[in-house]
C-alpha cells in the first residue's frame, strides 16, 4: 500500500464554496483548529454560478417585504415539500447574513439612498435579490475567502477526498484523499466534519456546473451512513447557452428576466402567457400590456410570466422546442435588447454581455440570446437537522447544495446563496459544538484507510480495460436522455439497467502512467460518486409517481395529493454495504429507497401560508 501523510484538526470542512467557507469561518471564530479541504483551487466553486443575487427580505426596495413573505414564497416554490424549519430559519436569518457579508467587504450595488439594491427574480413576490451586477456569487466567494484566510483557517487545495473515515463507534472522525497534482495520499483526522462539497450536475450532459460537481459529498455521506432525501428533484435552470456547442449549458442568469428580459419562440410569440399554472394564476399577468406595466410600477398589475418559478419556465421552454417552435440551435429567444438601453445592459449584466460577445459573437444589447434549460442544481441531498445541520451519521454535518430539505421540490433563484450563508454558519456552530464535546478524534481504522488506497490505485494494475472518459460520456448521455427534464417510467427503468452496466464497466477501468498529474485517474476516482448519485436520482424518480417541482413524469403529469406528503429517503442496505462498487465503495445496487411522511407544519406557519392564499 502507498504511504500517506496525516494532519490533525478539530473541524475539517470538505468544500470551499460559500457554505464551506462560511462554516469554516464560524468554527474558527469559536477557537477551533479548522481546515478547509477542496478539490479545486480556492475561489473556484459552483457558488460563482449564482450570478443574479442573494435572496434576503431586507425590504430596501419594497419595505412591505419581510421574512414571512420570503418563507411563504420559498414554500410555494418548493411545492410544500420543503423542511419547514429550514425554510423558516433561512427566511429569518438571511438579512443578517447579507449585512454581515457587507461588513466583511462585499460591494453590493446600491439604491439611490445608498442601501443595498435588490432585484426581481422568479417566484419572489418582491424585488429581493441583493446583487453585485451579475457577479454576486463571485463577490460572495471573494469576500468569504479573504475573511477565511485573514482568520487563519488552513486551506488544503486540490485534494480529492475519497471517503469519510469513522472510528470504532462509527463516529465520523476524518477523511482520506489524495493531492490531485502529486497523487500522494493524505488523511485528515478531525473531531467533526462538515460536508459542503456542492452538487451533482456533471452527471448530465448539459449543465451549468463545472468539472468539480460530481456528487462526491452526497455519495460519501451516503456511504458513511447518512440519509439522502428527495434526490429526484433536480433543477434545470431555464436559461443556459445552447450555442456554440462547446459552451452549451453555460448559465444565462435569471437576472436577465429579473431586469425585464422576455422569452419568445420562433414565431415571435411571448409564449409564457400560455403556460401559467393555476397555483400562480392570481398573481401572474395574462397580457403583455399588464406584464409590461408591472416593470414600471410593481403595484400596477401582476408579475410577468417570465418570472414564474424555474421549474415552470424550464418546462415551458422544453414544450416550445418539442412543438417545433424553437430557435435554430434548439432553444428559444431571450430578449433584453428591446427592453433596456445598451448602457443599462452593460452595467447591470456585464458578464452576460461579455459571455455572449466573446463565446457566441452575439451583442445582447442589439440581438436576442438563444437559451434553453441546463442542469443547474439538486434540491435533494443529505438529510440534516435544521437547527444544527447534523446528519444522520454521527460527527458529520452538511450545508449548502449537498444538504437536502430547504428547497423542497424546486429552488427559487437566489435562495442558494442565502442558504449557504445561513446554513454554512449553522454548520460551523453545530460542528464546533460537537467537536468541543469530544476529547479527540476516535482512532481511525487502518484497514479502512488501506482498503481505500488499494482500491484507488487498482486501475493502474489492470493491463487492459475501460477508459474512464468513455464511461463518463455514456453516463452523461444516459442521464440526459432518460432522467432529464421530462421523465417516464419505462425510460427510468432503462436508466437503472444502464447504470448497473456502467458500474460494471467502471470496475474494469484500466489506467496507464503514474499518479502524478493524471487527469484520467482523477476522473476514474469521480465515477463512484457520479454513478451513486445518478442511481439515487433515478430510483427517487421511479418511486415518485407524480409531477412536482423539478420532477416531471410524462406518465404521471399531475401532482398527486398523497405524494406531496412523502419524502423518499435513500440509504445503503445493511446487506449491500460490503458489496463491491467502484473503488471499494458500496455497490450502487445496494441503494434502498423508502417513503416517509413529511412532518406537519406548526399552526402559526400554516396560518401564514393560508393567509397568503
Ligand atoms: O440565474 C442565476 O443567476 C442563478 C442564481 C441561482 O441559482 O440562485
Amino acid at each position: 500500500m502507498p504511504e500517506y501523510e496525516t494532519y490533525d484538526f478539530d473541524v475539517i470542512v470538505v468544500g470551499a464554496g460559500g457554505a464551506g467557507l462560511r462554516a469554516a469561518i464560524e468554527a474558527r471564530s469559536r477557537g477551533l483548529r479548522t481546515a478547509l479541504v477542496c478539490k479545486s483551487l480556492l475561489g473556484k466553486a459552483h457558488t460563482v454560478m449564482a450570478e443574479g443575487g442573494v435572496a434576503a427580505a431586507l425590504g430596501n426596495v419594497h419595505p412591505e417585504d419581510n421574512w414571512k413573505v420570503h418563507f411563504r414564497d420559498t414554500m410555494r416554490g418548493g411545492k410544500m415539500l420543503n423542511n419547514w424549519r429550514m425554510a423558516q430559519l433561512h427566511a429569518q436569518e438571511a438579512p443578517d447574513r447579507v449585512r454581515e457579508l457587507e461588513e466583511w467587504g462585499a460591494l453590493f450595488d446600491r439604491t439611490g439612498d445608498g442601501l443595498i439594491l435588490q432585484r426581481d427574480f422568479g417566484g419572489h413576490r418582491f424585488a429581493r435579490l441583493a446583487h453585485i451586477g451579475d457577479r454576486t456569487g463571485l463577490e460572495l466567494i471573494r469576500t468569504l475567502q479573504q475573511k477565511a484566510v485573514a482568520d487563519g483557517i488552513e486551506v488544503f487545495m486540490e485534494v480529492k477526498v475519497l471517503r469519510l473515515l469513522q472510528d470504532a463507534d462509527g463516529v465520523v472522525s476524518g477523511v482520506i484523499g489524495y493531492w490531485r497534482p502529486s497523487g500522494e495520499f493524505v488523511v485528515f483526522k478531525a473531531k467533526a466534519v462538515v460536508m459542503a462539497a456542492g452538487g451533482v450536475g456533471k452527471s448530465w450532459m448539459y449543465t451549468s456546473n463545472s468539472w468539480e460537481s460530481t456528487g462526491d459529498g452526497h455519495a460519501m455521506s451516503l456511504w458513511a451512513g447518512a440519509d439522502l432525501i428527495d434526490m429526484e428533484f433536480v433543477q434545470f435552470h431555464p436559461t443556459g447557452m445552447v450555442w456554440p456547442l462547446s459552451v452549451r449549458g453555460l448559465l444565462v442568469t435569471e437576472g436577465v428576466r429579473g431586469d425585464g428580459g422576455i422569452l419568445r419562440n420562433s414565431d415571435g410569440d411571448r409564449f409564457m402567457f400560455d403556460y401559467i399554472p393555476s397555483m400562480f394564476a392570481a398573481e401572474t399577468a395574462d397580457s403583455e400590456d399588464e406584464a409590461d406595466k408591472w416593470y414600471d410600477d410593481h403595484s400596477a398589475g401582476r408579475r410577468p410570466p417570465e418570472l414564474l418559478p424555474r421549474d415552470e419556465v424550464a418546462r415551458s421552454i422544453n414544450s416550445e422546442v418539442k412543438a417545433g417552435r424553437g430557435s435554430p440551435h434548439g432553444g428559444v429567444f431571450l430578449d433584453i435588447a428591446s427592453r433596456r438601453t445598451a448602457e443599462d445592459i452593460r452595467r447591470r449584466l456585464p458578464s452576460m454581455y461579455h459571455q455572449f460577445k466573446e463565446l457566441a459573437g452575439v451583442d445582447i444589447t442589439a440581438k436576442p440570446m438563444e437559451v434553453g434549460p441546463t442542469c443547474h442544481y439538486i434540491m435533494g441531498g443529505v438529510r440534516v437537522d435544521a437547527d444544527s445541520t447534523a446528519t444522520t451519521a454521527a460527527g458529520l454535518f452538511a450545508a449548502g447544495e449537498v444538504a437536502g430539505g430547504l428547497h423542497g421540490a424546486n429552488r427559487l433563484g437566489g435562495n442558494s446563496l442565502s442558504d449557504l450563508l445561513v446554513f454554512g454558519r449553522r454548520a460551523g456552530v453545530g460542528a464546533a459544538e460537537f467537536a468541543s464535546d469530544r476529547s479527540g478524534p476516535g482512532s481511525l481504522d487502518e484497514g479502512q484507510i488501506g482498503a481505500t488506497i488499494d482500491a484507488a490505485v487498482a486501475p493502474f494494475s489492470r493491463e487492459k480495460g475501460e477508459n474512464p472518459y468513455d464511461i463518463q460520456h455514456d453516463l452523461q448521455d444516459t442521464m440526459q436522455r432518460l432522467v432529464g427534464i421530462i421523465r417516464t417510467g419505462s425510460e427510468l427503468d432503462e436508466a437503472v439497467g444502464q447504470l448497473d452496466a456502467l458500474e460494471d464497466r467502471a470496475n474494469r477501468v484500466a489506467l496507464s502512467g503514474g499518479r502524478r498529474y493524471n487527469p484520467g485517474w482523477n476522473l476514474a476516482t469521480d465515477l463512484a460518486a457520479m454513478l451513486t448519485v445518478s442511481r439515487c436520482t433515478t430510483l427517487g424518480a421511479i418511486n415518485r409517481k407524480e409531477s412536482r417541482g423539478g420532477h416531471t413524469r410524462d406518465d404521471f403529469p399531475k401532482a398527486v395529493g398523497e405524494m406531496g406528503g412523502l419524502h423518499f429517503v435513500e440509504r445503503i442496505s445493511a446487506q449491500g454495504a460490503g458489496a463491491e462498487g467502484v473503488g471499494g465503495t458500496p455497490s450502487i445496487r445496494s441503494v434502498t429507497v423508502d417513503p416517509e411522511p413529511v412532518p406537519a407544519l406548526p399552526d402559526d406557519l400554516n396560518e401564514l401560508l393560508e393567509e397568503a392564499n
